[in-house]
């Protein structure tokens, strides 16, 4: 599939991991789940970003189309910040905008892009759990299981990653290739540091 026309971004590219007709499939099994789990109850999809900026909005189009599903659903984002520009995580998460409503009494689904360490969806289930919510919960698109620091819970799970630094689909390499549709491993020659 030619799935990029810029030239730049070929070059950057070595390998595709997930392509974009894979990702769709996959949010769309996690959101059969989802329906069915909080069916005739209202959700409060929150995103993470700016990592999950299209898995949210790609998972709460498809939770639209299903019947049976949440009884509504709103959709907020959070922003917060743990990796800064490079490709380890510092371990340190800040929150640069929190919620935009209050969450209490709420079914909370946090939607992140992906889990590494664990600390940015620890501290989030954290601060989030200790606001009353009347559910918490959490959906992952994409989990590398093989450097976590912390043992969290997440309730929905996409895709395996490989070990390797991934972008596209919402994650970045120095704030570049989010807009990749597809998940990418980058070539070595595209890493400056
Ligand atoms: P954790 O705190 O290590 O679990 O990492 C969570 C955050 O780190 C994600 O929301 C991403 O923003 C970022 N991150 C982790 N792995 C990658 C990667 O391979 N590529 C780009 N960003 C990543
Ligand atoms: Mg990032």
């Amino acid at each position: 599939m030619k799935s990029y026309a810029t030239d730049s971004y070929e070059a950057a590219i070595e390998r595709t991991l997930f392509t974009q007709s894979q990702i769709a499939e996959t949010i769309g099994a996690l959101a059969a789940r989802i329906a069915r789990d909080y069916a005739g109850q209202p959700l409060l999809v929150l995103g993470v970003l700016k990592g999950a900026l299209y898995v949210t909005a790609d998972l709460t189009r498809a939770l639209s189309l299903l019947a049976d599903g949440p009884a509504a659903i709103e959709v907020d984002y959070i922003t917060v910040s743990s990796y800064g520009n490079s490709t380890r995580s510092s371990g340190e998460v800040r929150m640069l905008k929190d919620t935009s409503e209050n969450i209490a009494g709420k079914n909370v689904l946090i939607v992140e892009d992906i889990i590494d360490n664990g600390l940015t969806l620890q501290y989030l289930r954290s601060l989030l759990g200790g606001r009353n919510p009347a559910s918490l919960g959490a959906c992952v698109l994409f989990d590398k299981p093989y450097r976590r620091q912390v043992n969290v819970p997440v309730e929905y799970t996409g895709f395996v990653a490989p070990d390797e630094f991934v972008v596209g689909y919402g994650l970045d390499y120095q704030e570049k290739y989010r807009n990749l549709p597809y998940l990418a491993q980058l070539r070595s020659s595209a890493f400056t540091e």
